[in-house]
Parts: structure tokens; sequence; C-alpha cells
């Protein structure tokens, strides 16, 4: 990893992941790439390219350009938009994922991208839900996931391409806002409880998904793609998570800090059954075991932080 392009770097986790990687590979070395461009730090503090991810010449002279060898893949709609717009989110989620494998292949990169909980489906085993087992998603962006953890381990074993890939849970982040998730609702409280003390989730109580703090999850792509690669049996979609929570458990942990803070519920059909169709909570075992898989952070410090972060930008 010498000169990395991001694509969707103005995303949720993009926008971050530049940050980390200019910091430790160089602000010249980290290109930034998007569809649209803003006034952040992934466009002023380094070198910034627009990309649409379906134009695959753009990015084949994207990546000649700057003589890159790494690519991280980030571009992507998110469970619940996806599922309002299917068509679209196979030609993005699909469509942009093959011409970052191609471009991939043909230019001998290594490549990171990540896969997702919403890879499994209702028959998956709902707890400690195992590294290999049944995926049948039930979203178009499972199907684009699943398809997509296929579509890299084929690339490997096919043209020998370095694909490198975790499952990721929920993120919470206090930076980018995600957009059209059905985690989302694990970001947004955070802000509501600072900005008016309650907030309505359209998740359900009792509704278990797996989380994970956004410095864990940045640490984790950096991690695996600097593993050896002798000791990665599996390679991409590595089950990864940090906790398994529900909506009380987040609205309790909040009160701690803001003892006044309500938390009502009015689930939204959609994301409701589409978190419903996840797991409870997965199994990080394998990534633990191959690359050294370790969130350092769980919800009650979490909690601590994303209030003290927030605080600063809401009030400023
Ligand atoms: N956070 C994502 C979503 O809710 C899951 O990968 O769509």
């Amino acid at each position: 990893m010498k000169r990395i392009l991001v694509t969707g770097a103005l995303g949720q986790i993009g926008s971050e992941l530049i940050t980390k990687l200019r910091s430790e590979y160089g602000a010249d070395n980290v290109i930034a790439s998007d569809i649209r461009t803003a006034d952040t730090e992934a466009v002023t503090g380094g070198p910034f390219e627009i990309l649409d991810v379906t134009d695959g010449e753009k990015m084949n002279e994207i990546v000649s350009k700057y003589k890159v060898d790494t690519m991280m893949h980030m571009a992507a709609l998110l469970s619940a938009k996806a599922e309002q717009f299917p068509q679209m989110a196979w030609n993005l989620n699909m469509g942009g994922l093959m011409n970052g494998l191609e471009a991939a292949r043909e230019h001998k990169l290594q490549f990171f991208t990540p896969s997702s909980i919403g890879a499994f489906g209702p028959d998956t085993p709902k707890t400690n839900t195992p590294q290999d087992t049944v995926q049948r998603p039930t979203t178009m962006y499972g199907v684009n996931k699943v398809s997509g953890e296929l579509l890299c381990d084929y690339y490997f074993k096919r043209f020998g391409v370095d694909t490198r890939g975790v499952r990721f849970p929920g993120l919470i982040s206090y930076v980018t806002p995600p957009g059209g998730g059905t985690t989302d609702y694990a970001v947004e409280v955070y802000y509501e409880a600072l900005k008016s003390g309650r907030y309505t989730s359209y998740i359900d109580k009792g509704t278990f998904m797996d989380m994970m703090y956004m410095p864990d999850a940045l640490q984790a792509i950096v991690d695996l793609m600097e593993a050896d690669p002798v000791k990665l049996e599996h390679r991409n979609a590595f089950n990864v998570t940090a906790m398994s929570i529900e909506p009380e458990m987040v609205a309790a942990e909040i009160k701690k800090h803001i003892p006044s803070f309500e938390m009502i519920y009015k689930p939204d059909p959609v994301r409701q059954a589409i978190a419903d169709s996840w797991p409870d909570a997965i199994d990080a075992s394998a990534a633990k075991a191959e690359w050294g898989f370790k969130a350092q952070h769980d919800l009650a410090s979490m909690t601590t932080d994303m209030l003290s972060k927030l605080k600063t930008t809401i009030t400023n």
C-alpha cells in the first residue's frame, strides 16, 4: 500500500478513511475520488478527482495518472436506499465493483471493498452467525453484497488479484452522517440527543444488530490490508463486529450522560423488515484468528466519545 485510490471518499466511511490513510501513508499518496465535490478535508487535504464509479474508463485513467497500487472501493448505495431504487442499486453497486476489480486486474492493484451484515438473510443463524453459513438475503443491497463477495473471491482465484474485505456491521461516527442505511438510527440518535433531547427511532425496541465505532472500522481496514496473505484463509467478507445492541440499550447509555433524554419508537416498516432479516450478533472469530482483528470500543466508551465530539460540532 503505497499509493491508494479511494472511491466514495466523501461518504460515511470514505471521508474518515482518507484522513487516516493520509496521516499514515502521506497526503500525496492517497487519492480521494467521489461523484461530487465538497469543501472538506478529502478534497482540500490532498489529491482529489471527480469519479463516477460506473465510468470504468475514467477509473483506469486515474489509476494510471497517479500510478496507484491499491484501491479501496467504498462507493455504494446503502440498504434502505437500495430498496427504494433497486435497479439503480444494482447498476451502481455491481457496475462500480466490476470496474474496480477490472482496474485491479489490469493494473495489478491490491483491492479492498466492504461487504456487510446485509449479506445475510432470514435463513441465516441469528446469533453467533458463523463466518461461513447460509446467505440468502431478501434485499437488493444483500443480493449486491453476496454477489460482490463471490466476485472478489473469483477475481482472486481466477486472476490472482489480491482482494480483501470485511462484512461491516452498522458503523457509528461523528464526522459524516450515513445516508440511506438501516443502521443509521444508531448515529442519528446521538445528534438528536444533543439537539433536542429526544429521538424517534424507526427501529423498534428489542431489535438487535451488530455495530462498531468508526475508528475500529478504519483500523480493521488497514490491519487487513497489511496482513500477511499466507495467513488469510478467507481473504474476503470477514465478519467483524464490536457490539450487538438494540435501541433501548443505546437510549439507556445516553441517559447516563443526558438523564432527561427520551426515546420514542415509531418503526418504519421497510427498515424494520430489513433489520429483522439480518443477524442479531455475528461471530468474528475468523477475523481474529486470521489477521488479529480487535475492536477497542464498546457501547459505553463509544457513547462517551460520540457525545463529547458531537457536542463541539453541534454547538459551534
Ligand atoms: N449500515 C449499512 C446499512 O444499514 C449496513 O451495511 O445499510
